[in-house]
């Protein structure tokens, strides 16, 4: 089969598609799916470059979507419902592969309404702007309160704002003003406001002082900021979500597209008495039960147009390299997937 297999971790140049052998058995407690499609998710790019430490040689990838191709023997599958043929998604790693063992537990059945890319878009983003949307806040923040996300033109932030829209939040938005449509009403990805910005000159992605986010965000809210504020962009953007909390409010910085939050004095949290957490999705779906639950009420809302979620780009896996490349360039308007 093919597969991206990381030898050393490194810069995207490194990157390539090498034959490996198909996985021959499958053990206990697993069955063995065959992709369609993996999930290009920034987390790969941490694992590729060695921010985020992974033990190697290992394939990449941690998001997938296929068939069952087969289960283990050893094992009574029946009482999961789980047979060869069905089409399922997951999160686990190894789907830069044409064949990826997934435990059980893990593997999320996929309603027969949505199509295996729509399926697979809604794993680790989907779930991401589930938990951040429905969980993460919970006994801080209430329907009603004002909550800035980050990048609503992009991945993980367009779901986090139409979810939060759903939940009953007021939502301000920021985006690269280049990754939003004004003539298409779907482009406002749930935001009461969206505050459109530069792009970073020669570059994909929004220039952060090029608009003062934090005396905007004031004004919005008559002075008194956000209950929450979700920041997946990290080092360039962490400074300004602290300014634009409210009293009391909770500070989520769950991603470091621009790069990881340096450490920063804990009395920085004093003047709103806030909150802040640094959360990632495995926490959040720890259980079988939880894990279904979230995954579940994301494909009901696509299925009901609630949700509007965008493919952006579909590489080949052998386009491996230029997929991370676009990523990494912050280019990205939605999902990116390999075709296997
Ligand atoms: N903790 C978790 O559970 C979890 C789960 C999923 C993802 N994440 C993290 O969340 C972050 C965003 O992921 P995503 O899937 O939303 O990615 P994405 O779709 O590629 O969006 C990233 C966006 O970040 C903005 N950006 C700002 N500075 C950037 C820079 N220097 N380089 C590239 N992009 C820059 C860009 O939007 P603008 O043009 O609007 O600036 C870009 O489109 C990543 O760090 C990812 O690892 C965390």
């Amino acid at each position: 089969m093919k597969a991206v297999l990381v030898e050393s971790t490194g810069g995207i140049d490194s990157l390539s598609c090498k034959p490996l052998m198909i996985p021959s058995y499958v053990p206990s407690g697993y069955v063995l799916v065959k992709n369609e499609y993996a999930g290009l998710n920034y987390i790969d790019t941490y694992h590729r470059s060695g921010l985020y430490p992974r033990e190697c040689p290992f394939i990449l990838g941690q998001e997938g979507g296929g068939t069952i191709a087969l289960l283990s023997s050893e094992e009574d599958t029946t009482s999961l419902e789980l047979k060869v043929g069905d089409r399922v998604v997951y999160s686990v790693f190894g789907s830069y592969a044409e064949y990826t063992l997934v435990p059980i537990d893990k593997v999320i059945p996929v309603p027969t309404e949505l199509d295996m890319q729509t399926a697979v878009a809604c794993v680790v983003q989907g779930l991401t702007a589930h938990y951040l949307s429905s969980s993460v806040g919970t006994g801080i923040a209430k329907s009603g309160d004002w909550v800035l996300v980050y990048s609503v033109g992009s991945g993980c932030g367009q779901w986090t704002s139409q979810m939060l829209k759903l939940r009953g939040y007021k939502v301000i938005g920021t985006t690269s003003a280049s990754k939003i449509d004004d003539s298409n009403s779907d482009s406002s990805f749930g935001c009461d406001y969206i505050i459109k910005l530069q792009n970073e000159q020669g570059k994909s992605y929004a220039s952060y002082t090029s608009v003062d986010i934090a005396a905007k965000v004031m004004k919005i809210t008559n002075n008194k900021g956000c209950k929450l504020i979700i920041d997946g962009i990290g080092k360039s953007t962490y400074e300004i979500s602290l300014k634009c909390l409210a009293k009391r409010g909770l500070f989520v910085s769950f991603g470091n597209a621009s790069g990881a939050v340096p450490s920063f004095p804990v009395l920085k949290l004093l003047p709103q008495s806030a909150y802040m957490t640094r959360p990632k999705l495995n926490d959040y779906v720890a259980t079988r039960e939880e894990l279904l639950e979230r995954a579940n009420e994301v494909f009901k809302w696509v299925k009901e147009g609630k949700l509007k979620m965008k493919i952006d780009k579909v590489f080949d896996l052998e386009e491996v390299a230029a997929g991370h490349r676009y990523l990494e360039e912050g280019r990205s308007r939605g999902k990116i997937l390999y075709k296997l």
